[in-house]
């Protein structure tokens, strides 16, 4: 469980408590929480915890030996590397947030898992290389983000290998519109961190639920979708749902759509990707089609909005663009968060570092990691001269 204080976390030992007899944590890991991961090694009796600090480590290895419990607690980036890899673990959840999941979710590809992806940020940044490292190493890349789990529930169970092979003509991938759907440019120049992270469907960590307003959200899952499903940019159509119902849908050639509904809850897929090929109770409410009463489609507003089109803009351009996208998103939300820069300013953030970094091959690591670097100290830089 990579991130397990985090809500993809919470709602993952939720199914998991349901099963005890199908299921046993092996580790949790966490950033600084260091209390909400002491209850949850109490609850879960994992055999290793990681913090990213050793001083924390420190602090929960002393409550641990209090309460008499054998939990080994590591510290560090190479510590989440080690559980990622470990060979106790047959499934890992990956659901750190952001450009740190990249690493440790790469070694669990590289070690064969069942890999479970909520942390879109790592295929958005080393999309070819993540996945050639995926056949490579025969791993099991199973989607959690709800859009494309249900476009790879609406697919062939074999569907690798373009999707014209499979007749299928276009992904639609929904979107909610977030809390400021129907918004003007102006409007949304004044919006607080409280009213961007207050999203009407989905209860999520703050960085998703900015990324969900702004709609780069969109942007990064159309790049996830391009490189889970082999599909152009233009394959794949945003299509604004605000009752989140159906979390999205694949369109065959002879007029077929097919579509996975069920209620807003990250449950449904997570359950869906740890029992797949079968299915378990999740302990979500079943839809109820009357009181959803109706479905309404609208297309996106990318002009109140552009950071849909700077993301489809990144994956044309290929090779380092993404990794340089996903770094200024992520700089530019943690200022919008720290009220550093207006909402309005995280996609002009996002432009103005994407104009400044050359794109280069992305086909190493080191390449990643490094147009990574650079695209977060020029987004720095830009903040300061603001
Ligand atoms: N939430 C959703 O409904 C949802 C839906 C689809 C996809 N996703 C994706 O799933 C991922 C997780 O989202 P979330 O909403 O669950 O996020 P979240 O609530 O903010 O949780 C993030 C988790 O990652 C840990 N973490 C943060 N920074 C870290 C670092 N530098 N090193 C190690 N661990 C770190 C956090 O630990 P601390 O608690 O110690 O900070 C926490 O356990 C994101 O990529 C998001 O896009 C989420």
């Amino acid at each position: 469980m990579l991130g397990a204080t985090g809500s993809i976390g919470t709602s993952t030992l939720d199914v998991i408590a349901r099963h005890p007899e199908r299921y046993r944590v092996h580790a949790l890991t966490a950033h600084r929480s260091r209390e909400p991961l002491l209850a949850l090694c109490h609850r879960h009796r994992p055999a290793v915890a990681v913090l990213e600090r050793e001083a924390d480590a420190a602090w929960l290895r002393e409550r641990l030996g209090e309460a008499d419990l054998p939990i080994e607690v590591r510290s560090g980036p190479e510590a989440l590397v080690a559980v990622a890899e470990a060979a106790e673990a047959e499934v890992v959840m990956s659901a750190i947030v952001g450009a740190a999941g990249l690493l440790p979710t790469l070694a669990a590809v590289r070690a064969g898992k069942r890999v479970l992806l909520a942390n879109k940020e790592a295929l958005v940044m080393s999309g070819a290389l993540f996945m050639e490292a995926v056949s490579r190493h025969g791993a099991t890349l199973l989607p959690i983000d709800s859009e494309h789990n249900a476009i790879y529930q609406c697919l062939p169970v074999e569907h690798r290998g373009g999707l014209a092979r499979h007749g299928v003509t276009q992904l639609l991938l929904t979107a909610s519109g977030g809390p400021f759907r129907g918004w003007s440019a102006e409007a949304l120049a004044g919006v607080t961190p409280s009213q961007a992270c207050a999203h009407p469907n989905w209860s999520m960590g703050q960085k998703i639920s900015v990324d969900s307003a702004t709609l780069m959200n969109k942007g990064l899952e159309l790049i996830e979708a391009c490189w889970l499903f082999d599909a152009r940019p233009d394959q794949v159509e945003v299509v604004v749902h605000p009752q989140s119902v159906i979390h999205s849908m694949a369109a065959y050639s002879d007029g077929s759509v097919i579509a996975q509904l069920g209620n807003p809850d990250m449950r449904t897929p997570i359950a869906y990707g740890l029992a797949w090929p079968e299915r378990i109770e999740a302990g979500v409410q079943a839809l109820d089609l009357f009181q959803v009463a109706r479905l309404d489609f609208e297309p996106p507003d990318e002009v109140a909005f552009p950071c849909l089109g700077l993301a489809r803009e990144a994956m044309a351009a290929g090779g380092t663009a993404p990794a340089v996208l996903n770094a200024a998103n992520e700089v530019a939300v943690a200022a919008f968060l720290a009220g550093r820069l207006p909402f309005t300013g995280i996609a002009e953030l996002v432009a103005r570092v994407r104009d400044a970094e050359p794109v280069a091959p992305a086909d190493e690591l080191e390449a990643i990691l490094e147009a990574d670097a650079r695209a977060r100290r020029t987004a720095e830089a830009c903040l300061v001269r603001r």
